[in-house]
């Protein structure tokens, strides 16, 4: 058994070290090291990631990769990719690597390669796709289909959506896309209102074909499919297909199997972006697209599998939020891309970082005495430079941020471009120098104005920066933040794969769900509170 975190001497050598380091300025570690800039970056796959500007020497990076090495991470890198069961907890192998992994490849699970059925079900998407952009896939009254409405709710929605946003340049203009995803009914409504039933296509992603959201949703875009076309069963299997694990729930709700896309329990919701839950990201971009977003995905895959730690991009970013974690007591962390194209980029992170690692026992279900996983959040540059950048800047709290660039943009117009890219520098350079008192008097303020002028720096950020926006990079780096998100929980022992923290309040609400009803004679069982709200609300609706 792997001992416990804290009680390792590469932890005490990193308590140690943090007590040496922890006063450090960014601004001396510069002056210090004229080539600092230089020497702590580091590429892959097109991907440059400069992290000159966090609260580390080199003997801060070699310790944490000391830590690394301790906790196994090379096998357990290897573990994930050779299909070992390392989600522990449902007994199941963790292979989105797979997903995109070229079609010689062997990956094996219970003693079968998965790869033949991966790219069957790749295939079988592409013919799709090119039917449906291409016209020939014609809606119940013959109408081609003009309208993607994915419905599905958390890995089978923020990944779709955030790729389509993502790729938008890249995508098919002529077909409109809609995402429904929450039970709220204005979801369904707002996203319908201006479509024509009869070039609709809906997809109903989801892996278990259980929750809640989805089906009420799914089932209420049959009925309102029903209701735009004539009242015709059979209309069904021209404008619903579905993604899923689960055959037979699928078939339960109406959904021919020939029109269902399959994916595997080796896939977790939030690792499913590339998998059948992508066919609206394929249905926009094409299946060219689609596969050049999964071979971007597999070049940081090999390089996450290949490259010695000291290099490799996924590794040093997690054990940078390990550093702050564990040990500087930091919380959140910004993830502000500077590329409008990725604006759901920190909202669909969210999901694979914080379902991952909200963990508070190991895979051995003890309790840790460490904090785990950080909370992720972000909106694009420059839109939150008006809004929190403020807090970032001057508040109590420190944020290391991960800033996003791109050299060029999809849509360069005049000088829009390196007012975006000076901006994201200039955040950068702002939050670790800072200002002193005394540049600020030299300004010619006034003393009593002068703490509120000054920025104390030292707040970390790291910088990675791409060439532009494309299918390929974004493949990359999701694929970097997937492994990021691994390595973390490698060294926290906990299992990033599983969920279980989401159950309770699903059991939950299924109790209160017919609770709700006007006549409802049951007495109710909850805590005070709660049985107070249900009866409010059965007064007021
Ligand atoms: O929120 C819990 C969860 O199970 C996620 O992990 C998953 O992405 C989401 O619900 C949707 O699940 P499904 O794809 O099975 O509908």
């Amino acid at each position: 058994m792997t001992a416990t975190l804290t009680g390792t001497p590469q932890w005490k050598a990193l308590s140690d070290h943090y007590d040496t380091i922890k006063d450090t300025q960014l601004r001396d570690l510069f002056a210090s090291d004229s080539q600092r800039g230089q020497s702590l970056t580091t590429e892959a796959a097109g991907l440059y990631l400069d992290y000159s500007k966090n609260r580390i020497t080199a003997e801060t990076m070699t310790l944490l990769l000391d830590l690394a090495r301790s906790r196994g991470l090379s096998e357990k890198i290897e573990a994930m990719f050779t299909g070992e069961k390392i989600n522990l907890t449902e007994n199941r192998a963790v292979l989105h690597t797979a997903l995109r992994a070229p079609r010689d490849a062997s990956v094996m699970v219970d003693g079968e390669n998965v790869i033949p059925e991966v790219h069957a079900v790749l295939d079988k998407m592409s013919a799709f796709c090119d039917r449906v952009r291409g016209g020939q896939w014609k809606g119940h009254t013959g109408k081609s289909i003009r309208n993607i409405v994915n419905i599905g709710i958390g890995g089978s929605d923020l990944g779709p959506v955030m790729a389509y946003e993502a790729l938008r340049h890249f995508s098919q203009r002529d077909l409109t896309f809609r995402f429904i995803s929450n039970v709220d009914a204005t979801d369904f409504a707002e996203a319908t209102v201006d479509l024509d039933p009869a070039e609709t296509l809906f997809i109903v992603a989801s892996k278990t074909f259980t929750t809640i959201e989805t089906m009420t949703n799914a089932s209420t875009a049959r009925q309102w499919l029903l209701d735009g076309t004539g009242g015709d069963e059979s209309a069904i299997a021209k404008h619903f297909v579905a993604l899923s694990t689960n055959a037979e729930k699928v078939s339960a709700f109406g959904i021919d199997t020939a029109n269902m896309f399959g994916f595997w329990d080796w896939v977790g919701g939030r690792y499913s972006m590339d998998s059948a839950i992508g066919l609206s990201t394929m249905l926009a971009v094409g299946p060219s697209g689609f596969r050049e977003m999964l071979d971007g995905f597999h070049e940081m895959d090999q390089h996450f599998r290949t490259t010695p730690l000291e290099e490799n991009l996924p590794v040093i970013m997690a054990m940078l939020s390990v550093w702050y974690a564990n040990f500087f007591g930091v919380e959140t962390t910004a993830v502000l891309p500077y590329e409008q194209y990725l604006k759901r980029f920190p909202a669909y992170l969210q999901q694979l970082t914080m379902e991952s690692n909200g963990k508070y026992v190991t895979v051995q279900g003890e309790q840790v005495d460490h904090e785990t996983g950080l909370i992720y959040w972000g909106e694009p540059g420059t839109n939150g430079q008006h809004s929190f950048y403020q807090l970032i800047h001057q508040g109590t709290r420190l944020i290391p941020c991960d800033f996003i660039a791109f050299a060029k943009s999809l849509n360069p117009i005049g000088n829009h471009q390196d007012i975006l890219i000076a901006n994201v520098l200039a955040q950068s350079e702002a939050l670790a120098f800072g200002k002193t008192a005394e540049e600020v008097k030299a300004e010619g303020t006034e003393d009593w104005l002068v703490p509120h002028r000054v920025f104390q720096g030292n707040r970390p950020s790291n910088t990675l920066f791409a060439d532009q926006m494309s299918p390929s990079v974004l493949g990359k780096l999701v694929a970097l933040y997937e492994h990021n998100v691994y390595v973390q929980s490698v060294i926290w022992d906990i299992d990033a794969f599983d969920q279980w923290g989401v159950e309770l309040g699903k059991v939950l609400a299924t109790k209160i769900i017919p609770e709700l009803a006007s006549d409802h004679s049951d007495e109710l069982s909850h805590d005070s509170s709660t049985n107070h709200l249900i009866e409010r609300y059965r007064k007021m609706k």
